[in-house]
């Protein structure tokens, strides 16, 4: 009871972002701040930030898999992302049984090409 209770809350705010998206499409973004790191053209540029964010939210990994999400490969490999493999535009994030904690961070909004996203059996 307790689990879907939570699970609810989720739903609630992914469908809170979905309007933060939708918000954020309705102003121009060229004001956005982007840390200036070795951008490689693969891919948006913007997606790699919000993912790198989102690992640096992450408090504790006892799986070690987000150690996947380094510059070493593309961000489209990165363990529990789903790109749309035409436009390199993250699609699915699932970060279910990572046992992940953490906080997600607003920008997640900014993933805007994203349609689903799991993060069950996590502590966000
Ligand atoms: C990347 O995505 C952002 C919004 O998600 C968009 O404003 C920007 O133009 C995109 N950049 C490229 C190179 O497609
Ligand atoms: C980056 O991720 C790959 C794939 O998981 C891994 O083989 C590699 O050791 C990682 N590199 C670093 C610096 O962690
Ligand atoms: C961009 O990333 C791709 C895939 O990881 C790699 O093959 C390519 O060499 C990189 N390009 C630059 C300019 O770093
Ligand atoms: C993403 O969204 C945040 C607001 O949540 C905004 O401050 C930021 O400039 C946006 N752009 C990027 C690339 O994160």
């Amino acid at each position: 009871m307790e689990h879907s209770r939570t699970t609810h809350s989720r739903l609630i705010l992914f469908t809170f972002l979905h309007g933060f998206i939708i918000l954020c499409m309705s102003t121009p973004l060229e004001s956005a701040t982007l840390p200036s790191a070795s951008a490689n053209a693969s891919g948006n540029e913007t997606d790699r930030v919000v993912l790198l964010y989102l690992k640096k939210r992450i408090t504790q990994e006892p799986l070690h898999e987000m150690s996947s999400w380094n510059d070493s490969i593309h961000f489209c490999s990165w363990v529990g992302v789903t790109c749309n493999p035409s436009t390199k535009r993250v699609l699915i994030l699932d970060l279910s049984s990572y046992k992940l904690a953490g906080s997600l961070p607003p920008s997640i909004g900014n993933l805007t090409h994203l349609t689903g996203i799991n993060l069950k059996n996590n502590s966000f």
